[in-house]
């Protein structure tokens, strides 16, 4: 079973000019769920991508780097979607896979197992289901990752309302 560590350096090693672009920046301004931004997000949904792949013995069925590149890749449409279609959000959940994948051609070369995983990762909720294993790994490791972060985020926002209400701070 692969070390955090481990997982890290893969992520790094496969994903290095995506983390390093400079685009990255607006992925570090935006917020995806809770106050976790969208950059690291994506670098969760990496990481645990590769663990799933680890844990479930698929390395011979899976191309690590697509695996990687693919979820680094996912949520890249380049905004904060809190800010677009007025605030409703309802056109975002369906269009921001195609924004990703667009945006991603654009700055990396990307073959079909990457374009395809990032522009099915929403599925169910668009029609189309991925096509390849990676991008049902990078699905899951989505799902995951955005209930844990909103979770999170919740218990955080009523830790601290209960606190307040008791008048007493908590203990981290
Ligand atoms: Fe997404
Ligand atoms: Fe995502």
């Amino acid at each position: 079973m692969l070390s955090r560590e481990r997982i890290d350096a893969i992520v790094r090693h496969y994903g290095r000019d995506i983390l390093e672009h400079e685009h990255m920046e607006i992925e570090r301004r935006s917020l995806q769920h809770g106050d976790v931004t969208t950059y690291e997000h994506s670098l969760r949904v990496a990481r645990l991508s590769v663990a799933i792949a680890d844990r479930l013995h698929l390395w011979r069925h899976v191309d690590l780097r697509a695996l990687v590149r693919a979820a680094l890749l996912h949520d890249y449409f380049l905004y904060d979607w809190h800010d677009y279609d007025g605030g409703s959000h309802r056109m975002h959940g369906f269009r921001h896979p195609y924004t990703a994948e667009a945006n991603a051609r654009a700055d990396f070369e990307l073959d079909d197992i990457v374009s395809n995983s990032i522009r099915t990762h929403m599925f169910p909720l668009t029609p189309i289901p991925p096509r390849y294993l990676e991008g049902v790994i990078v699905n899951v490791a989505d799902t995951v990752s955005a209930v844990r972060e909103t979770l999170a985020s919740r218990l955080s926002r009523w830790k601290r309302a209960d606190a307040a209400r008791r008048g007493s701070t908590l203990r981290p």
